[in-house]
């Protein structure tokens, strides 16, 4: 039984088809890209990954178990902007990232002594020690998205879900960002979904490469048929040449 599968899952909105079909079987510790038109239903994969949001149709199984609705211990997330709390100080936004998964809630007393002695561990892992009592808004991008990863390393999460984290950033600060997590991932052995736009990213950073696109056309009516897994290439030892994948992906257009 693998760690994380989707069976068959169909999402739609309305009588709009988004996602159909969508079969998949991820291994603990794999690193998981996924790439695909904009509006396809990348984001939709990840918060039904979440649990955010229930399939039209079929399951999601996290370690053999339907994922929990309320936010866990065992997923973390961050999103392209906007995924810490301003009005929170760095150190304080780390801290949170730990509480508000826990079922029981706020640290008090000598356990937020401790709460804030893991928080600073994990910003110095994100080289924003110096940076502990600032605001988020005093910190570059790059800085923003270490801190939205600390946050929600925080929790120890075993699965962390990353929807388009380094969109925004600088090619300079995305390289770094990617050295970043690679190390993180190393340490911690996590199971990551990332979203990304970036071809060459997803096959740097991933083990696999998922192409979410719509199996078939129908120029009648474009929306009435949703995106699934059309490519799940092996990207391990640099996997594919790019190039190749490029054309490949292609005969997926509309014919
Ligand atoms: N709650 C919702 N209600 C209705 N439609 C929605 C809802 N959430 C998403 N959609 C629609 O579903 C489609 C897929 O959206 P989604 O955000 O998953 O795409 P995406 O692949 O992440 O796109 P992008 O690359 O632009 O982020 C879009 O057309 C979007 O408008
Ligand atoms: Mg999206």
């Amino acid at each position: 039984m693998s760690f994380v599968t989707a069976t068959n899952i169909f999402q739609s909105y309305g009588r709009r088809p988004i996602l159909e079909r969508v079969n998949l079987s991820v291994e603990e510790g794999e690193f998981v890209s996924i790439v695909g038109a904009s509006g396809c239903g990348k984001s939709t994969f990840l918060r039904l990954l979440l649990a955010q949001e229930t399939p039209t149709r079929g399951e999601i199984r996290i370690d053999g178990a339907e994922p929990a609705r309320e936010p866990g211990l065992d997923r973390g997330v961050v999103f392209q902007r906007y995924s810490v709390f301003p009005h929170l100080s760095v150190l304080e936004n780390v801290v949170a990232g730990e509480s508000f998964r826990r079922p029981w809630g706020r640290f008090i007393g000598a356990e937020k002594r401790a709460a804030r002695d893991r928080a600073m561990q994990v910003l110095a892992r994100c080289g924003l020690e110096h940076m502990a009592a600032a605001y988020p808004a005093a910190l570059s991008g790059g800085m923003q998205q270490r801190l939205a990863i600390g946050q929600a390393l925080a929790a120890k999460p075993r699965i962390l879900l990353l929807d388009e984290p380094f969109g925004a950033l600088d090619p300079g600060t995305r390289l770094q960002m990617h050295d970043f997590l690679m190390d993180l991932r190393a340490e911690t052995g996590m199971t990551v979904f990332m979203v990304t736009h970036d071809l060459e990213e997803g096959f740097k950073l991933g083990d696999r490469v998922l192409v979410f696109d719509k199996p078939r056309w129908d120029l009648t009516d474009p929306d009435i048929i949703g995106a699934t897994i059309t490519y799940d290439f092996d990207a391990r030892d640099g996997g594919i040449p790019f190039q190749t994948i490029k054309e490949d992906t292609h005969v997926f257009r509309p014919n």
